[in-house]
């Protein structure tokens, strides 16, 4: 979850003061580009960046509805700002998101306050909506849509990393997952679009792209035949090589990636471009093949070790990363072994652990094996402790080798450090100036020495 707090560049008012706006993003990478975009749709109307949530005019909760737990925390911050509305009739109330999707009108009945409920699909459309609550509606926005080209300058939180959507929507089925139900079908942007926008982000100082997608490596099989290059289908793979060679543009990620569409070609092509950096974030979701099924991912655990295998011979560098479901229905001690197995064989960099947490609208909500409470605590606190374990002994790799990082930022923990990504995706903290030297400002690319490592981020001095 984040807020916009950080003053922006490329804030610039084009209408006379609206008030003052605040926005809330929970959820994944996909909702924070939304934010973004929202955010510079805002401003561009005339709002300005409140001080305060609670004395901004206009509060936007852009919301997710993965697990439940992210649902609950959305009506806990909701009822704060709808009995502020209370004393203050003036104060604009909007819903964005996924929760905005899955809930619709129930969520307008339930909280009367809420001037617009709008999903995800609807983002760029923020300025229309708006503008029908001017004039005095409730207004809900849910239907499914064509999402059309954002013709507004997003405000981003980084004036160095960008995030690119590269394609919406969800076409899978997997049965424990909201997304496909709130973000609707599949829908790629053109390559020319996305190269247009990368070229802006890269005239305006970025130099870290990542490209978004649910499922990033099934880029363009929504496109007609007729809408196919000279190349044959538009893929990720082609994409890369597209918007490669964009000047400026010095590192490039992508994510999420699903292991159905992962190719071989895709490894090559990554291991060929020089931007394209180290890094994979994979989700196996489970170590078994029994749950995998049950999940409908379309894969055994056996094709998805191939892959990683593929990445580590290509390109022997890389970090992997992936997320991965405990207590599913039916999952016994063995198939939560099976999981924990795969953590301690391939030894990722990274894996983002959650209990299976039933949602509406979804096949596994209904089965009868659901598993108690207790169980998935313990499950999710033993993976927890070994992608811990398994995290920091690949950390050892790094101890006194010189990484190249891109800085980011201050510490905002430790004003007296700068931060910034290795290749790898690891977080690294340096000291902002060493021996009266100038400091390095974000945006640079620097050597570090890595001097101390944690699970999760590392330590080191320039060199
Ligand atoms: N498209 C990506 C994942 C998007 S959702 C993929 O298919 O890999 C992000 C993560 O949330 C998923 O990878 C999954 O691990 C987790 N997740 C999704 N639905 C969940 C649920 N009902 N309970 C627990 N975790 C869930
Ligand atoms: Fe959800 Fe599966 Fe789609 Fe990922 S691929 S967003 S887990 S339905
Ligand atoms: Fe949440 Fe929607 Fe992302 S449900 S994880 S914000 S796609």
């Amino acid at each position: 979850m984040t807020a916009f707090i950080a003053p922006s560049k490329q804030s610039k008012s084009i209408r006379t003061n609206r008030g003052s706006y605040w926005i809330t993003t929970f959820g994944c990478q996909m909702n924070k580009a939304d934010s973004e975009r929202m955010s510079g749709i805002l401003q561009k109307m005339g709002y300005e960046l409140a001080k305060e949530e609670l004395k901004a005019d206009l509060i936007l909760y852009n919301t997710c509805t993965i697990r439940d737990n992210a649902e609950q925390k959305v009506y806990s911050y909701l009822g704060r700002q709808a009995r502020r509305k209370k004393l203050d009739p003036n104060l604009k109330i909007i819903i964005a998101g996924c929760l905005a999707q899955q809930e619709g009108e129930t969520l307008l009945r339930r909280v009367p306050e809420i001037d617009l409920v709008m999903g995800p699909q609807h983002a760029n459309r923020l300025e229309t909506l708006l503008n029908q609550v001017d004039n005095g509606h409730q207004v809900l926005a849910t239907d499914e849509q064509h999402i059309y080209e954002d013709i507004t300058t997003a405000r981003r939180e980084s004036a160095v990393c960008g995030w690119v959507n590269i394609i919406y929507g969800c076409n899978e089925r997997c049965t424990y997952c909201v997304v496909p139900s709130v973000r609707g079908k599949e829908q790629s942007r053109t390559p020319q679009a996305i190269k247009k926008e990368i070229e802006e982000l890269a005239k305006i100082g970025y130099k870290e792209i990542t490209l978004l997608g649910q499922n990033i490596d099934a880029y363009g099989r929504d496109f007609k035949a007729y809408e196919y290059n000279e190349s044959g289908q538009l893929t990720l793979s082609y994409l890369l090589e597209y918007i490669h060679d964009i000047e400026g543009i010095e590192r490039i990620r992508f994510a999420t990636s699903h292991p159905r569409y992962f190719t071989k070609e895709l490894i090559d092509v990554c291991a060929r471009l020089p931007k394209v950096c180290e890094h994979f974030h994979i989700p196996f979701q489970s170590g078994s093949n029994k749950i995998l099924k049950n999940m409908a991912r379309g894969y055994t655990i056996q094709t998805y070790k191939e892959i990683i295998n593929y990445i580590k011979q290509v390109m022997p560098k890389s970090s992997v990363t992936a997320d991965a479901i405990v207590a599913f229905p039916g999952e016994t001690k063995q198939d939560f072994e099976e999981t924990l197995s795969i953590i301690e064989d391939i030894k990722f960099d990274l894996v983002n652990t959650a209990a299976y947490s039933p949602r509406p609208n979804t096949p596994a909500a209904s089965w009868p094996n659901q598993l108690a409470e207790n169980i998935k605590i313990d499950r999710l606190r033993e993976i927890n402790s070994l992608v811990e374990k398994v995290a920091k002994e690949r950390n050892l790799r790094y101890q006194d080798s010189i990484q190249e990082v891109l800085i980011e930022s201050i510490n905002p923990k430790n004003n007296s450090q700068l931060m910034g990504r290795t290749r790898t995706n690891r977080l690294t903290f340096f000291p902002r100036s060493q021996n009266n030297e100038k400091s390095h400002q974000p945006g640079e690319k620097v050597n570090i020495k890595i001097n101390q490592i944690r699970p999760f981020s590392l330590t080191g001095i320039l060199v």
